[in-house]
């Protein structure tokens, strides 16, 4: 009988809002109006984060959207805010189930208001496969990719390969071009971070490239003039920061640029301090430490993104570095930097010991952590066995108490389950349920980079 109510518990969360995203680094996200939609990171879900309903508690409110017919990671994408349609273009590309690569594309789309991918024919000079690169989109409609680490082809590299080529795409013809500039042309380079001036000049700032190069400074940023395509370089005054690759940046109205984390471009070691702060607004640019309380404050991240949402920097997934070893451990949490006050707060996300029975979340949680094939194939309770099925039990007895007096009737006829609910001789709720909670996990995983 237990196991029935756990059917049915099961089938009314998944009914109500009910997913739970892994960790991942090497992701994009973009913010449309009030959602953070993630792409990409070793996956092929999208899914968003519903800020109205997540910032008004402590916990993220996830909701899973689409599925991609490919696995993606270190792409970039931008969002044309106009219709909604995000742009996801590069990466390493993976076919999901056969785990092959695919580079039978560079760019995908996807409609956030029909939640459908879409693969763009695009005319012109297609960039050779790169990845790790940030894009910037203007009002224009005008997408332009700066370098990039090349997409290696094992039967004819074997050394890596950095670009400094600027590319753009416009999304009204869509139509490429590669420009052809050679004064002025920065250090080729990847992983860096790329931000549209409302003046139209994009600084990038960061990144790694050929160990062979001189490392990346912070102290000479290189600009690119979008009103005439031309690039310029720029000696910047102020704090001296550590340099840093795979860091996230937001643009606030006040045209400050705030950077949070990153790491060392090779040993992928931590930096310091995690949060600085580029004024665009004296000349030249002034590198700026901000006071910060530590309390809620993230750990140390390197390939996490970050959306500007209101007053609020939100900083998402990536990994957790280390002072003097390679990192280890994922972020589990979203955290929230308040631009104005700069104080922390967080975003609960998954805690397994830390289970409130009360919050949809957590709920989720403790469905995905029940095994797959205990949910819906067997058809004896499962044998006991210690912490997260005795937290399983805990959840059905809670449930229990609230269903006296209704009549449940699970009925399972091959792969479907009917489940029907009486209270009092009426039919409150028919749920048919396929045997889809069969997760469609990701069996190709990309080499650690
Ligand atoms: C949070 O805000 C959303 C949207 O405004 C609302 O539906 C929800 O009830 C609020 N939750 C709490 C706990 O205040
Ligand atoms: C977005 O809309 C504005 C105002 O209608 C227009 O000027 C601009 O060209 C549009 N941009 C794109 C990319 O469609
Ligand atoms: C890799 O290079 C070989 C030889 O030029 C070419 O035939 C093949 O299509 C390339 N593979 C990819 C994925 O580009
Ligand atoms: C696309 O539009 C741009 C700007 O309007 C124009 O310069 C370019 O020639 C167009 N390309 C094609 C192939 O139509
Ligand atoms: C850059 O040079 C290439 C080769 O000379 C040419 O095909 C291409 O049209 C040029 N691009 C631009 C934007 O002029
Ligand atoms: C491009 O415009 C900038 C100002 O926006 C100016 O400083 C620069 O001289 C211009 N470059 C060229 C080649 O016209
Ligand atoms: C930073 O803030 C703390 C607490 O508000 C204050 O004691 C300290 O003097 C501040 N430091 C700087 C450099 O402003
Ligand atoms: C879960 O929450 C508990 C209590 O708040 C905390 O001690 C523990 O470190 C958390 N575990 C994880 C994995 O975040």
């Amino acid at each position: 009988m237990i196991f029935l109510f756990n059917i049915l518990l099961l089938i009314l969360i998944d009914g109500i809002y009910c997913f739970y995203p892994e960790t991942r680094i090497g992701h994009n996200s973009v913010l449309i109006n009030n959602k953070i939609f993630y792409f990409a990171g070793n996956s092929h879900e999208v899914f968003y984060l519903d800020l109205l309903n997540s910032l008004n508690t402590s916990y993220a409110k996830w909701v899973s959207v689409a599925d991609s017919s490919i696995n993606i990671k270190y792409s970039t994408s931008v969002v044309n805010i106009n219709d909604s349609t995000v742009f996801l273009i590069g990466g390493l590309m993976k076919n999901p189930f056969t785990g092959d690569d695919d580079y039978s594309h560079f760019v995908y789309n996807f409609d956030a208001k029909k939640l459908k991918w879409e693969t763009p024919q695009i005319k012109g000079d297609l960039p050779y496969g790169r990845k790790k690169m940030q894009a910037v989109i203007d009002n224009s409609g005008l997408i332009y990719i700066f370098g990039g680490n090349k997409i290696l082809n094992s039967s004819i590299d074997n050394v890596e390969m950095w670009y400094n080529d600027m590319n753009i795409l416009n999304v009204i013809n869509m139509t490429w071009i590669t420009l052809n500039i050679s004064l002025n042309l920065p250090p080729k380079r990847s992983d860096y971070s790329a931000t549209l001036l409302s003046n139209g000049f994009i600084v990038y700032i960061g990144g790694r490239n050929d160990p062979g190069q001189p490392a990346i400074t912070m102290n000479e940023l290189y600009l690119f003039d979008t009103n005439n395509l031309t690039w310029s370089s720029m000696i910047t005054q102020g704090a001296q920061i550590d340099i840093r690759a795979y860091h996230s940046d937001v643009l606030t109205s006040e045209g400050h640029i705030i950077i949070y984390g990153g790491c060392y471009g090779d040993s992928h070691l931590q930096v310091v301090p995690n949060t600085v702060i580029l004024n665009t607004q004296v000349t030249p640019y002034e590198w700026l430490i901000p006071n910060i309380s530590s309390k809620n404050s993230p750990p140390s991240l390197r390939g996490h993104t970050a959306d500007l949402y209101k007053n609020f920097m939100i900083i998402s997934f990536g990994e957790i570095t280390n002072a003097n070893s390679s990192p280890t451990n994922m972020n589990k949490n979203i955290y929230l930097l308040d631009v104005q006050t700069f104080t922390w707060s967080i975003l609960k996300n998954n805690n397994i010991s830390n289970v409130d029975f009360y919050n949809q979340n957590d709920l989720c949680l403790l469905q995905k952590k029940i095994p797959i094939e205990t949910k819906i194939t067997r058809k004896t309770p499962p044998t006991p066995t210690p912490n997260p099925i005795a937290k399983a039990d805990l959840l059905v007895t809670v449930f229990t108490v609230v269903t006296v007096g209704t009549v449940v009737t699970v009925v399972q006829v091959g792969t479907l389950i009917l489940v029907v609910v009486t209270i009092g001789g009426v039919v409150v709720l028919v749920e048919t349920h396929e045997e889809l909670l069969t997760s469609k996990r990701n069996i190709s995983v990309f080499r650690s980079e």
